[in-house]
């Protein structure tokens, strides 16, 4: 069966001592998740491993990078390894986040590099995808998404697919507090888990979790949440507020 998963993605915000204020009020909420349940934070990276001593012990509540490099070492000065992650005791990491594609120019060849490192290293990727408004406008979302997918993630064998995260997310729905309806999320999501019944048939189809982003809400994140084909969420703004976090973890399935 697959996982649940309530993804939080800090981006460039909070100071050391808010981000682990966060984390606290968040476990002192005692939510306790069942196996199938994963609450995990993506990070900056300067606080990767003091938010890891902050989750340690916790069952099923983790860590996650923003990002990594696709080069394995070397003089690449300022990036971060997927290796390095793995020597900390990392072992998630957000691949390919829309912001990364547009501003620093991800390609999907790229980011197909970056996955590679990530699996050598043990590190689970959540891979993410999505178009923009104007893809969607023009009604060709579902190819432009297949596109991202076959051009990163194909030359996986179904092994190494089964350990990827996908995560779903609608550029024009990204802090925008536009979301997509819960429709639209099950359509796309449909789509995706077909995508990848065509070409690793329908099993492993089944056991991939692809979590929906973009203005996920503490008021919404329940009936997104209850698509079949929907399994939990990445989510920003919200995940920088304690309260609606926590809601956001408590409507997971
Ligand atoms: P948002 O961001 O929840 O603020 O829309 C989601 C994301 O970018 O991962």
């Amino acid at each position: 069966m697959r996982k649940q998963i309530a993804a939080a993605n800090w981006k460039m915000n909070l100071t050391w001592a808010e981000g682990k204020k966060l984390l606290e009020d968040i476990l002192a909420a005692g939510i306790s998740l069942t196996e199938n349940q994963l609450a995990v934070f993506g990070v900056p990276s300067p606080y990767l491993t003091l938010a890891d001593a902050v989750v340690s012990g916790k069952k099923n509540y983790s860590i996650a990078a923003q990002n990594c490099y696709d080069k394995k070492s070397g003089a690449y000065t300022g990036e971060i390894a997927a290796g390095m992650l793995q020597s900390v005791g990392i072992k998630y990491c957000i691949i390919g986040h829309s912001e990364r594609r547009e501003y620093f120019n991800e390609s999907n060849q790229m980011l197909a590099e970056k996955l590679n490192r990530c699996l050598e290293s043990g590190i689970t990727p959540i891979f993410c995808c999505g178009e923009a408004l104007a893809i969607r406008e023009a009604g060709t979302q579902n190819k432009f998404v297949e596109t991202q997918l076959k051009e990163s993630l194909f030359h996986l064998s179904a092994e190494q697919l089964k350990s990827i995260v996908i995560a779903y997310e609608p550029i024009w729905a990204i802090g925008t507090g536009k979301t997509a309806s819960t429709e639209q999320a099950q359509e796309m999501h449909a789509c995706v888990r077909s995508v990848l019944a065509a070409k690793y048939g329908a099993a492993v189809a089944d056991e991939i979790s692809i979590l929906y982003g973009g203005s996920v809400k503490a008021n919404n994140a329940k009936d997104l949440f209850s698509c079949p084909d929907v399994d939990g969420g990445l989510v920003g703004g919200a995940s920088l507020v304690a309260a609606d976090f926590i809601t956001i973890i408590q409507s997971l399935k």
